[in-house]
């Protein structure tokens, strides 16, 4: 008897055993060096993902008959930004229905593909359109909105309303409960908590609730963050306070002055808060990285006339103080000047990542894409209406572009761990960028300035291009993008000549990242210049020599 409960024992811990074998590690953010990345399986991972349209999402049998999976996989992503929609998995309160998720858990698992959750709860590029019709039909009753100056209720979940919250959270960690007790492999790598969170048409809360807690005394937490931290708070919250005085109690316009400036940072510390416990709450189920997105103000647009007060960068010290459980906030793009945006997001305690940028089918996100990864080590790059891919097309630039980022991301996560990788970025206005390393020059350029492509004669097509580059040892680089041109030079003030050795061109659509071609003669222009023309995707090893 004795013998066969010992038998029975190790059996259970057998069984025990395979089961905890069988569960992957969690995703999570690490630092690494100089760069904060994400791991995944143990292992640093780089995303190149899209985001599927808004409802594509809300139907298996759609993206089925789309073909959607099979296209996303055909581009070469490796992640998807997916929606998970409150309506639709709590259709009657305190009832259920993962369904859809599950389907779409499992399509990614088939291909080998992760997923990133953006859980539409409360709001919704600042509207609440995403809250179940159960709610709906009792907004402004059971679940207060939020009313402008006039005092005109809008379709917006306040954030002074706990209820509101705790409806929120109720469902997130039922998602997140799920999520843990079903997704074993790991295939959800992070979620965004809500989506483009902002006031609109006014620039604070006028409900009952707002009002009161805008007159009484700003939390002492926000003091205690502005005395301590100082200069170092982001300029407008700390340029408010000083103009004030730096008083260290009163209500929100006495610390920071009356004005849609100081509404805006009330706005956002409450919606940071709110955030805060849903996102905790979620993490202690089940602790996956966390982050919010943000509509920029790219027109230089008042509170109120902008989605205001979300996770933007002018308000990064609110959302650090106010929502410690959000890992990152990042930028949505949608407008022109792509690197000064993405450098606002790059912060000591702020890993850049990319979850939405206008779906350009060629070529400016195939380019962008490669500056992101190597100027400001982000974690990740991701195209919105990701779903229109047609990668049948012709050297479709994105899926160019993340095959040959898939090929080298072990070589770029450990440069950016180790700090050995750069980016150059190119536009009209931007031709020229020199990067030092050590006594070498690499003077980097849009390929057209040197008409050596056929389409230099054409103005027309003059568009973005980008590149990474790689230290790979001393004298010898990686070199990755498209449309750049790259001419050596000594730093030393004598005639020393840094030469190009050899070029190799590697075979990206190749696992093992081969040799391909020896480049010389008229493809580096007789020795004189590294090339990877306009509208191409490449990498090329390049080896220098030194002449003294
Ligand atoms: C930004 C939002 O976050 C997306 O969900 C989508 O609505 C896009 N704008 C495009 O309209």
């Amino acid at each position: 008897m004795k013998r066969l409960f010992l038998l029975l024992a190790a059996l259970l811990g057998l069984c025990a055993c395979t089961e905890l074998q069988r569960e992957s590690p969690l995703p999570h953010l690490e630092k690494r060096g100089e760069a904060t990345q994400l791991i995944v399986d143990d292992k640093p991972y780089l995303i190149l993902g899209g985001e599927l349209w808004n409802s594509t999402a809300s139907s298996p049998a759609y993206m089925e008959r789309e073909g959607i999976w099979d296209r996303l996989q055909a581009t070469g992503l490796n992640t998807v930004l997916l929606p998970v929609y409150w309506e639709l998995i709590e259709p009657e309160e305190g009832v259920f229905d993962f369904s859809m998720l599950d389907e779409a858990i499992a399509e990614a698992r088939r291909r080998d593909m992760r997923l990133v959750l953006l859980w539409f709860g409360s709001w919704k590029n600042s509207m609440s359109c995403y809250a179940p019709g159960w709610m709906k039909r009792q907004f402004g009753t059971t679940y207060p909105l939020v009313k402008n100056r006039e005092g005109r209720t809008l379709e917006i979940l306040s954030p002074f309303a706990e209820v509101n919250c705790e409806q929120d959270k109720r469902a997130f960690v039922t998602l997140m409960t799920h999520l843990k007790a079903t997704d074993a492999e790991r295939t959800v790598v992070m979620v965004q908590v809500e989506n483009e969170i902002g006031m609109l048409q006014s620039a604070r809360d006028y409900s009952e609730a707002a009002n009161k807690a805008y007159h009484e005394a700003v939390p002492q937490e926000v003091v205690d963050y502005l005395k301590e931290r100082g200069e170092a708070c982001r300029p407008p919250l700390y340029e408010a306070w000083r103009g004030q005085g730096c008083p260290e109690a009163g209500d929100w316009e006495e610390l920071f002055g009356a004005g849609l400036d100081t509404e805006e940072f009330f706005m956002a510390y409450h919606f940071a808060r709110y955030v805060e416990q849903i996102a905790r709450a979620g993490k202690e189920v089940y602790p996956l990285p966390m982050y919010v997105n943000a509509a920029l103000n790219s027109r230089g647009r008042k509170a109120g006339e902008y989605p205001s007060a979300g996770p933007l960068s002018h308000l990064w010290d609110l959302w650090h103080l106010a929502a410690p459980s959000i890992d990152f906030l990042a930028p949505d793009i949608y407008d022109p000047l792509f690197p000064e945006w993405v450098a606002q997001y790059d912060l000591p305690q702020n890993p850049l990542f990319i979850p939405e940028i206008k779906h350009e089918p060629c070529p400016e996100n195939g380019a962008r894409v490669f500056y992101a990864v190597g100027r400001h080590k982000a974690l990740g790059f991701s195209p919105y209406a990701i779903d229109d891919v047609t990668p049948d097309v012709p050297r479709y630039a994105l899926k160019e572009a993340y095959a040959v980022l898939r090929s080298i991301a072990p070589e770029v996560l450990s440069a950016q761990a180790a700090g050995r990788i750069h980016g150059v970025w190119f536009d009209k206005a931007h031709t020229e960028q020199v990067v030092r390393i050590g006594d070498i020059e690499l003077c980097c350029r849009h390929d057209l300035t040197l008409g050596w492509s056929a389409e230099a004669a054409h103005p027309e097509l003059w568009s973005e291009t980008a590149a990474l580059i790689i230290e790979l040892g001393a004298g010898e680089f990686l070199v990755a993008g498209t449309g750049v041109v790259l001419t050596l030079r000594s730093y030393r003030e004598d005639d020393t000549i840094v030469g190009i050795e050899r070029i190799e061109e590697l075979d990206y659509h190749d696992a093992g990242l081969p040799v391909l071609r020896r480049l010389n003669g008229d493809e580096d222009h007789q020795g004189r210049h590294l090339r990877i023309p306009f509208g191409q995707y490449g990498v090329q090893r390049l080896v220098c020599y030194t002449y003294r």
